[in-house]
């Protein structure tokens, strides 16, 4: 039974981009059979709380003496980390909000990277559980951010992101961007529009084959 770990973020109830995309991808998952299953958690509808101890980044060995976190933080923890584990595919909205990524994803993000359990650390057998698992990040952009530009990156969202589900957790990464997404309603150049439009749809598109694709 296929699992999809679908996450929003987007604080934009109206007029999301990364809610639509990600809905897209999450609907083909659908229509590949009554087995595929989607697990949807909306961070922003339904936030986490952030992390109140710095000891639950690490298992409990790992912690400083004395430590003693709660224990209901430590069980939405454990809840997060084991349907994330039971997840064939993740997939993630992220908006850019001021060069990063908004604050309820990073919460989540907090919770589930934990050297020595989701991240190597000292114990080589017990490395990535989610090595080469598939990640699929839907990124909007109000601004433009085009490959060769000095903001070719877009600050700290989608880098992040990397370094921590590819890098640490050994997860396969696809991002699928669109960028300018304002462009229409803060009255851009129609140069601007039509280009927010056709990433828009390409985005859409992309997001249906990757579905099928991984499904
Ligand atoms: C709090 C906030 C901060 C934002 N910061 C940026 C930014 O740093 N750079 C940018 O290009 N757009 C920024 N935007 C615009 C969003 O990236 C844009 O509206 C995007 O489409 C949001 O994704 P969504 O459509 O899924 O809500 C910001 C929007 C909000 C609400």
């Amino acid at each position: 039974m296929p699992v999809l770990l679908h996450l929003d973020s987007s604080a934009d109830l109206l007029t999301s981009r990364s809610r639509a995309v990600t809905a897209t991808f999450a609907e083909a998952w659908r229509r590949l059979g009554p087995d595929h299953e989607v697990v949807h958690r909306d961070l922003h509808r339904e936030p986490l709380p952030h992390l109140s101890d710095a000891a639950l980044h690490f298992p409990p060995r790992l912690r400083p003496a004395g430590a003693a976190p709660s224990g209901e933080q430590e069980a939405l923890q454990e809840k997060l980390v084991a349907e994330l584990l039971a997840a064939d595919v993740l997939l993630i909205g992220v908006p850019l909000y001021n060069y990063s990524m908004p604050s309820t994803l990073k919460a989540w993000i907090d919770y589930i990277h934990i050297p020595a359990v989701t991240a190597p650390f000292d114990d080589p057998a017990a490395q990535q559980p989610l090595a080469g698992r598939p990640a699929v990040l839907v990124s909007t952009r109000g601004g433009a951010y085009d490959a060769g530009s000095a903001t070719e990156f877009d600050g700290h969202a989608v880098p992040a992101l990397k370094l921590i589900l590819a890098d640490a957790l050994g997860m396969r990464l696809e991002t699928i961007v669109a960028t300018r997404t304002l462009s229409e309603r803060l009255g851009a150049p129609a140069e601007d529009v039509a280009r927010q439009h056709a990433e828009l749809t390409a985005a859409h598109e992309a997001a249906a084959a990757a579905a099928r694709r991984l499904g």
